[in-house]
């Protein structure tokens, strides 16, 4: 429940300032109901709220997880007609973003949300919110090369914050070698720079979790709705990365 001018701002009629004036004008609607007081509160998602007779668009909340695929735009257009992300999203209507960006090449777990509010604690770097790869690299790193990356290495952009590394898989005829990273930042491309900094370029790279939620599954190029109990996991894992922070 949000104060009523909250709603209607938020919904795009006018300034909160212009919506407050409309309620005292009488021109607003909660289920029938003519409200003239501002300390008046309304649920968007479940009360019918109008203005002038005419219903605001009340977005629900919804919350996606995509298995983006290799060669896809993490961005909602592209003006050289490439294939981006929320060409995958038949179906859905409301008007959604990703949740931080995968490279055009990076397939894996990407988030979809029109929550601003809880996508930009996920983004925001102070949340470290864990994000783990699996990251297949030419030749195989040695153990020492790895124990760099766990401790920090050195980027362009200064030094990268502990990691979690360890192998997944190793081809028998040691051309390549797949590494599970978790990594509680967001930089650029880091991934990729971080085994380019040890000399093991990145063939391929799919993230498998985000925030405490697994990809497990879910196919190439197909989107699910996150359970009401996933976004309460994904709002603690950015509430928690916050707090034990301030906490150091
Ligand atoms: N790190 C990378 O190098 N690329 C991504 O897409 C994500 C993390």
């Amino acid at each position: 429940m949000e104060r009523l001018q909250k709603v209607l701002a938020n919904a795009g009629v006018a300034s909160r300032r212009k919506c407050e004036e409309l309620i005292k004008e009488g021109k607003v609607t909660v289920n029938g109901e003519v409200v003239t007081e501002l300390g008046v509160k309304a649920d968007p998602a479940k009360d019918d709220i109008a203005v002038n007779g005419k219903r605001i668009r009340s977005e629900r909340k919804i919350y996606l997880m995509f298995n983006k695929p290799k060669g896809v735009i993490t961005s909602v257009n592209d003006p050289k007609g490439r294939p981006v992300v929320t060409d995958y999203l038949k179906g859905v209507n409301e008007r959604v973003y990703p949740v931080g960006r995968l490279d055009f090449d990076t397939e894996g777990l990407l988030l979809l949300t029109n929550d601003g509010e809880l996508a930009h604690k996920l983004m925001h770097p102070r949340h470290h919110v864990p994000k783990t790869y699996l990251a297949t690299v030419e030749r195989v790193p040695h153990g020492d090369a790895l124990d760099k990356l766990k401790r920090g290495i050195k980027l362009e952009d200064g030094m990268t914050a502990p990691a979690d590394v360890e192998y997944h898989d190793v081809d028998p005829d040691k051309k390549q070698a797949t590494i599970r990273i978790t990594i509680r930042e967001g930089r650029n491309r880091q991934v990729r720079r971080m085994f380019e900094a040890i000399h093991h370029p990145v063939i391929r790279l799919k993230r498998i979790s985000f925030g405490g939620l697994a990809l497990d599954n879910l196919q190439r190029g197909k989107y699910r709705k996150l359970s009401g109990e996933e976004v309460r996991l994904l709002t603690e894992a950015a509430d928690g990365a916050e707090d034990a922070n301030r906490a150091e």
